[in-house]
């Protein structure tokens, strides 16, 4: 770890977390995260001078800018207070279900958004006291909707991009949020707002045509200047990838490919290995999944001689209440079906509470016939893609909710409506059954998409998009 960070950014990166995290040894004390979006900027940050603003993840952390790997990371404390009101209350309890169509409850608390106000702040005055003359800056999600805004303020001479991860509901749930004007004010900042669907962007749009008036054409959003004048603020889908390839050669590596098969040979070698992987959300419809599941198997349509369903449930925002209830509830009923069904030598359900390393995750993927997605809403949904970029062989199925992002380009994968058990239970049983020449025709036209279409092209698209943004605007 070099001590000497940049202090002039030409491109700028802005995300709740930075792309690191923090591990108890004092002598090596940063690892990489596995996200994506790191993979997919790391070129981009080396070729021009580059920096990524983000909190280390703990609370009470102050940490100087520092060198991890050739990135140059600019930390962002947060004290206990703001972990609870910023990122747990406002960022997780009030946004995250409010724009997955309130699957959950929001809370609207004064408190959490004053909290949010004050962290989204310090985080573009860190971006700003980074960026040099007319850099670009890119925000990323929920947490930081009004950085836009706050940092065109007080940088101008930025252009910033701002990419929205999750949904953006319709106008009709999104008008709950008592702050349903600074939030699209705080967004209307940037140049280019990116979404994943094309109906987030509709979403958007329209919210902004319903709380400001603003004229809106093919995107491109007409937004007032406080010199009388206007500018354009584009809002467009940008559906995010993965780094297809790295999952394409951990696929092939004999030592993933040997795990694959010591996973099914542990599993009691079952006919079919269904496979379920997710963070423990409310909105990954795990509970659906499991209902659907469980009848099958009590209708005697399925027995456990001859399937299994692994479900990775990866921890996650533990603290809040929500999360709390799911996990209790589904541990439940992951108990309740195995005692049911589950025999000395064999189980109906494994679950696994824990975060895997990705070498583990390709090794399931290549064991697993059928991935199941069946979330109630998510913004696009990376384990389906990874699914099919692990699937080398050009085997296993996937199925996948229309309400996740990844069904706008994975028009091969067999899709379900979570709520429709009974449909949800056809569309395993025949998954099961599909002929071979079928299953392999699918997966051969996803595992196209999915290569052609990474996470590369994606962030290119949009820094493209966004470096004409500023030449329409000079
Ligand atoms: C989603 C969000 C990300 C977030 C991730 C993990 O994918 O879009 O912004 O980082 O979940 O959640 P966490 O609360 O642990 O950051």
């Amino acid at each position: 770890m070099s001590e000497h960070p940049v202090d002039e950014a030409d491109f700028v990166v802005v995300s709740n977390r930075l792309p690191v995290d923090r591990t108890d040894d004092d002598a090596d004390p940063w690892r990489r995260s596995p996200g994506g979006l790191v993979a997919a900027l790391e070129p981009v940050m080396r070729t021009v001078q580059g920096a990524w603003v983000g909190w280390p993840g703990k609370a009470d952390l102050e940490v100087e800018p520092f060198e991890f790997d050739g990135l140059s990371l600019v930390p962002v404390a947060l004290s206990g207070d703001d972990v609870q009101l910023y990122y747990e209350g406002f960022s997780n309890d009030t946004i995250w279900p409010l724009y997955h169509d309130v699957i959950a409850a929001p809370g609207y608390h004064r408190t959490w958004w004053d909290a949010y106000v004050r962290v989204n702040r310090r985080f573009a005055e860190a971006a700003a006291s980074i960026a040099a003359e007319g850099a670009t800056v890119w925000v990323h999600d929920y947490q930081l909707q009004l950085v836009p805004a706050l940092l065109r303020e007080r940088r101008p001479d930025l252009t910033i991009g701002y990419f929205h991860h999750i949904p953006f509901p319709a106008y009709g749930i999104y008008a709950q949020l008592p702050w349903r004007k600074q939030v699209l004010e705080g967004l209307l900042g940037a140049d280019v707002i990116g979404f994943q669907r094309v109906a987030d962007a509709g979403n958007f749009a329209r919210a902004v045509r319903r709380v400001f008036s603003y004229e809106t054409k093919a995107g491109a959003i007409s937004v007032p200047t406080p010199d009388g004048g206007s500018r354009v603020a584009v809002a467009k889908a940008y559906p995010i990838s993965i780094d297809a390839s790295v999952y394409d050669e951990l696929a092939r590596r004999p030592d993933i490919q040997a795990r694959a098969r010591e996973i099914r040979e542990s599993l009691g070698d079952p006919a079919t290995i269904l496979l379920g992987v997710d963070r423990l959300d409310y909105t990954k419809g795990i509970r659906h999944r499991l209902k659907a599941f469980g009848e099958l198997l009590n209708d005697g349509r399925l027995s456990v001689e001859d399937v299994t369903l692994v479900q990775v449930a990866s921890p996650s925002r533990e603290r809040v209440e929500a999360y709390m209830q799911l996990r209790d509830e589904i541990e439940l009923t992951v108990g309740r079906i195995n005692g049911d069904h589950d025999t000395v030598g064999r189980s109906a359900i494994r679950y696994l509470h824990h975060s895997y390393p990705r070498e583990e995750m390709v090794a399931l993927y290549l064991a697993a016939d059928v991935m199941l997605v069946t979330a109630l809403r998510d913004g696009m949904n990376l384990v389906a893609k990874e699914y099919v970029a692990s699937r080398i062989d050009g085997g296993g199925t996937l199925v996948l909710s229309e309400f996740a992002g990844a069904a706008d380009e994975l028009t091969q994968a067999i899709k379900v409506n979570p709520h429709d058990i009974d449909g949800l239970k056809d569309a395993i049983m025949s998954v099961i059954e599909l002929p071979e020449g079928e299953r392999r025709k699918r997966m051969k036209a996803l595992r196209r998409r999915v290569s052609e279409y990474d996470v590369a092209r994606w962030s290119q698209r949009f820094l493209d998009d966004l470096a004409a943004s500023k030449g329409a605007s000079a």
